[in-house]
């Protein structure tokens, strides 16, 4: 179900004409709409519903309160990694029983928090990390849930710069040390508790193989702790699966459970999936506006009112997203189709949204829409140059809400100090 569809060449979001929006809220702005993430959440209990099972969403993919709140509200717990996520699920209502913390650089502070909140585990990274949760849970008189996050050393097909499940990746603990560690920490650490393994190999995976290499790898470990008397309760598996941003076929959610479930025939365990992506990607657009039609003799450029620092993805990763003009009634349909770079208002070279893709005729002030801007779009966004970061709206059906307002200037010097 796709809720952003054409409709007398007016793109839409559900019952919304993204142009009114434009209109009403101004751009850039990003779009999500409310039924595709209820789907979203769907497709995942569903897979799972056969099974003992914790969804717990990615928060850093978006990390809106609101958004935290209707996916809490359909079941599902969070996947943390820091003190701020924490503060968010919390104000989302989800309970630490359904909140998982990831992370290679948590905090003492951090850890004491999440062991407040009585979170499920911590997905433990260094053994450095464990002894600090041991010291901490042994202060405050607790014991601390944990599983290790292994690196199973799979390649997932992916960007390097989203890959994690390979050796040479900071994450994780190599997953031919786990079963020494596991062990050690096991007779020596009294204040933590082994509830399960965790991995986690990467981001926007689109083939199925790297996930059933690491599920074998990571069965082979449990049987391995299970046979030296540790009680495991949980294998979670992370996310990673990917979307499709520009035609790619991608794996639905029940084929990737049936990989996991498959390889886990026989262990009585629940499995925990961290799936952001896949949940919110396909959920939002971002709005931006042409600004300026600049023509070179080499270049035709479409700069735009959204910058590197409303959408990275592009400038950081290259990432191709798909862009659309939300009014293509506006010119003629025989426009001829020429290439465009689409760039924004920052001071910087890198500063693009999409590189020789071709349109037709473009003009200033066409709205155009960057598909696929959910995952990793706000929640990467930033105020450099000082540019005020766009608001984030909801659509349910035919109502808008703004679920984060567009910031000030003043919320720019927020906590700034002036002098004498
Ligand atoms: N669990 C852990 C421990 C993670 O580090 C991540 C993502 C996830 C779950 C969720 O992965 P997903 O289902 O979204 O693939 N900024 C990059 C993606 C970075 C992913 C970081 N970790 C991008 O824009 O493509």
């Amino acid at each position: 179900m796709d809720p952003f569809l054409f409709r007398n060449n007016n793109l839409y979001c559900e019952d919304v004409a993204l142009a009114d929006i434009a209109a009403e809220y101004g751009t850039p702005c990003y779009v999500y709409s409310k039924s595709f993430l209820l789907s979203r959440c769907q497709a995942y209990l569903q897979a799972l519903a056969g099974y003992k099972h914790l969804v717990c969403y990615s928060v850093k993919a978006a990390s809106n309160i609101y958004l935290l709140k209707i996916i809490a509200e359909q079941g599902l717990g969070c996947d943390i990694v820091s003190g701020g996520e924490l503060f968010r699920a919390k104000l989302a209502g989800v309970p630490g029983r359904k909140i998982v913390y990831s992370g290679v650089g948590k905090s003492a502070a951090e850890i004491r928090s999440a062991l407040e909140y009585n979170i499920l585990f911590f997905n433990v990274e260094s053994e450095d990390e464990l002894l600090l949760i041991n010291e901490t849970a042994a202060e405050m008189g607790l014991i601390a849930p944990v599983t290790l996050r292994v690196n199973p050393d799979v390649d997932p097909l992916t960007h390097p710069y989203i890959s994690t499940g390979l050796k040479e990746n900071k994450f994780g603990i190599p997953i031919v040390d786990a079963e020494r560690i596991y062990l050690q920490a096991f007779n020596d650490c009294k204040n933590i508790k082994f509830v399960g393994v965790d991995c986690h190999i990467g981001s926007q995976l689109i083939k199925l193989s790297p996930f059933k290499d690491t599920a074998f790898r990571v069965r082979a470990l449990i049987e391995n702790l299970l046979s030296h008397g540790l009680q495991l309760d949980y294998v979670d598996f992370g996310g990673g699966l990917g979307i499709d941003y520009d035609g790619e076929d991608v794996p639905e959610v029940n084929q990737l459970v049936d990989i996991f479930t498959e390889v886990l025939e026989g262990l009585d365990l629940t499995i925990v999936l961290e799936p952001g992506r896949s949940m919110v990607g396909n959920s939002a657009v971002m709005l931006t506006k042409i600004q300026y039609i600049k023509n070179s003799s080499e270049k035709k450029f479409a700069i735009v009112d959204a910058g590197m620092n409303d959408l990275l993805r592009p400038s950081l990763y290259n990432a191709f997203q798909k862009i659309e003009k939300i009014n293509i009634s506006q010119h003629s349909a025989s426009d001829p189709f020429s290439k465009y770079d689409i760039v924004g208002p920052i001071c910087e070279s890198g500063d693009f949204l999409a590189k020789e893709r071709a349109f037709p005729e473009l003009y200033k002030d066409d709205v155009l829409a960057v598909m696929g801007a959910g995952a990793y779009g706000f929640s990467m966004s930033s105020n450099y140059n000082s540019r005020p970061r766009a608001p984030e709206l909801l659509v349910d059906g035919s109502s808008v809400t703004v679920i984060r307002e567009r910031e000030s200037y003043e919320d720019l010097v927020r906590g700034e100090k002036l002098g004498r």
